[in-house]
């Protein structure tokens, strides 16, 4: 059996510093290890959170760059977008069909949904998001993932993903893998500039695709406490030195702890942050400056993606449609 490593990012907002350690970089340096990729862009999940086109449009762009620059092999892999492989959104509703509606009231994401509510408990809630983990399980079981990398919130969806699997082989034959999470360890979780989990719902990140001067203001907007230049700081929860170990080496890492105990100036440790965090983007920034106003060479590039990867979709619904007696005549 391939091994088949598979991951998406919803496109709302800016991709950011989290999403580039905790998805895409992780992921790209997964690839070499398994037989073949496919990273996309999940721009259906993404309507159902925002309704502004405009946004949606910019983000899908945004998030197309992100993984571009930080050096997606686009040749080796399969890159594409969501909507252009209709046969997603088929897949999608024939396991709707055989998914339960009681395992989908179970999921964090609709609960949490219904939990704001007072007297009418639904809502607000649109069946898209009712409905979110089946999709999510046909762009995982369409191309037969084995490994799929994701953040620990994503976890309950993966193990929908399994059960959706079981159904439909259960009631109709053998057709699906079930994929397994590759889960990133809490150590892994970047903090964003007020302390909480980086995030865009939270307005509290560091952007991955911004320039220099950008960068360094959105460092500079760290929350810290107020010991003064001098006084000995600590390095347990502190979101300076958290960011510092996603980027520096271990000796730089050690240098800053004992910085730490020396005292050093929130400015001057800030000033090291940056330092590490633009050596680390400024390849990616220069290769995103060479992108951006590419439009044609992104389109070009997600439009061979498409096609390549529609040739496995196509051939994955077609059987499976075989299978539910959507067939030829005979
Ligand atoms: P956001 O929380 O900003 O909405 P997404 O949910 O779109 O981000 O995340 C896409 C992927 O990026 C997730 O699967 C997760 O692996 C990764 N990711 C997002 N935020 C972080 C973070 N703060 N730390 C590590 N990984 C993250
Ligand atoms: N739901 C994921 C997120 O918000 C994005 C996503 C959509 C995804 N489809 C996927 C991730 C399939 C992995 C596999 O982060």
């Amino acid at each position: 059996m391939k091994k088949r490593i598979l991951t998406g990012i919803t496109t709302t907002g800016t991709p950011h510093i989290g999403n580039y350690l905790g998805a895409i970089k992780p992921a790209i340096k997964m690839a070499s290890e398994f037989d073949e990729s496919f990273y996309f862009l999940a721009d259906y999940h993404a309507i159902i959170k925002n309704s502004n086109s405009n946004e949606i449009g910019d983000s899908v762009k945004n998030v197309a760059l992100a993984w571009i620059a930080s050096g997606l092999d686009a040749e080796k892999s399969y890159f594409y977008r969501q909507s252009d492989v209709p046969e997603i959104l088929e897949l999608s509703w024939v396991l709707n069909c055989v998914t339960a509606k009681g395992l989908m009231n179970r999921s964090h994401a609709y609960k949490a949904a219904t939990a704001l509510n007072s007297k009418d408990e639904d809502k607000g809630i649109s069946m898209g998001l009712f409905s979110y983990p089946v999709l999510m399980a046909a762009d995982i079981l369409m191309f037969d993932a084995t490994h799929v990398p994701v953040g620990a919130d994503q976890n309950q969806h993966i193990e929908m993903t399994r059960d959706i699997a079981a159904r439909f082989n259960h009631t109709y034959k053998k057709s699906f893998e079930l994929p397994e999470a590759i889960i990133e360890s809490e150590k892994d979780v970047v903090l964003g500039i007020d302390g909480r989990k980086m995030s865009k719902s939270y307005g509290n990140i560091i952007p991955l695709l911004s320039t220099e001067k950008v960068l360094k203001k959105s460092i500079a907007k760290i929350v810290t406490n107020s010991l003064e230049p001098g006084e000995p700081k600590d390095i347990e929860g502190c979101s300076v030195y958290s960011l510092y170990s996603h980027f520096a080496s271990k000796e730089e890492l050690s240098e800053l702890a004992d910085d730490y105990k020396n005292g050093i100036s929130w400015g001057d440790a800030k000033n090291k942050l940056f330092t590490v965090v633009n050596n680390e983007l400024t390849p990616i920034r220069n290769r995103y400056e060479e992108f951006s106003s590419d439009s044609k060479y992104i389109n070009d590039l997600l439009h061979e993606g498409a096609t390549k990867t529609r040739v496995l979709a196509r051939e994955k619904i077609n059987s499976i449609r075989e299978l539910i007696g959507i067939k030829t005549i005979s």
